[in-house]
């Protein structure tokens, strides 16, 4: 009779526990809907028992309302501050770190939800050139970055991940323009341009391409005499992947 209970309390819980894994199975490949804005709904990003979204696996088609911390939030910050001097692993400026994901959050005073209450958002809005981030002589953030990060908080700081590439179809309106202006900017354009080289209108990114074995060279991680750009470290494999093909197209307009 003992032996009888104990293997039925197995058999129900074999049964509960094909449940669950079938219930989750089912759910596994929808990105749930985009998380809300309102500091109710907001997750601690960290503890991933309670976030509906699995943030780690790949294979994840990319919700277009939703900000990929990975694909869209990283490679600015890569570009624009965590570099050798300024906020890279090494310098630490004031004690900020923006090379990952864990350290942005560790560091970077980001709170979920709360625009004016990050230190992240105040010093890349900030009017005042003497605090504004990144300092002059660098150009600051676009409007659009801006934006982005701005969402990117609103959304509740996540990291999610997405794994869609499209690479087909490419114009420089549509697709390269952006990566150049998001990854390049900073540092090529303008006055101030690096190395005199300006990365953002059509002509100038296909004047650059004239010698694509530099610029495709850095863009893949360079090598001795060309060192990688940006300089903060590679850009997501989607954005190389993106300008080659567009390149190899003959870079329609
Ligand atoms: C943080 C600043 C910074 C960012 C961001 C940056 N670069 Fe650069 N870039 C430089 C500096 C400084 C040099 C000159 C030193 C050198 O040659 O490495 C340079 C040089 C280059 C050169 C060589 C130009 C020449 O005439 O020798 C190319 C090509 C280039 N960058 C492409 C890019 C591309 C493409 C991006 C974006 C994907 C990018 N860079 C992002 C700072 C940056």
């Amino acid at each position: 009779m003992k032996f009888k209970i104990v293997k039925s309390i197995k058999t129900l819980l074999f049964f509960i526990a094909l449940g669950v894994m079938a219930y989750s199975c089912e759910n596994e490949p929808f990105p749930a809907a985009p998380v809300g804005a309102g500091n109710d709904t907001i997750k601690d990003p960290n503890d991933t028992t309670q976030n509906p979204i699995d943030t780690t696996k790949p294979g994840k088609p990319c919700h277009p309302d939703t900000v990929y911390y990975e694909r869209d939030i990283q490679p600015i910050l890569t570009a624009s501050c965590a570099f050798s001097g300024c906020h890279d692993a090494v310098t630490r400026e004031d004690g900020v770190q923006l090379t990952d994901y864990n350290s942005v959050m560790n560091t970077a005073d980001v709170r979920p939800g709360n625009l004016s209450g990050s230190d992240l958002y105040e010093v890349i809005t900030d009017n005042d050139p003497d605090d504004r981030m990144p300092p002059p002589p660098r150009n600051a953030l676009s409007p659009s970055q801006i934006t982005l990060i701005a969402k990117w908080i609103n959304q509740g700081a996540l990291n999610l991940k997405c794994d869609d590439c499209e690479t087909t179809n490419l114009t420089y309106a549509n697709g390269i323009k952006a990566i150049f202006d998001n990854n390049c900017a900073t540092c090529h354009k303008g006055a101030f341009a690096s190395a005199g080289l300006s990365l953002t209108t059509y002509q100038e990114v296909k004047d650059a391409l004239v010698n694509p074995i530099d610029l495709i060279l850095r863009i893949n991680g360079g090598d001795n005499s060309n060192p990688t750009m940006p300089q903060g470290g590679k850009m997501p494999q989607c954005n190389i992947d993106k300008i080659e093909a567009w390149y190899n197209n003959g870079m329609p307009q």
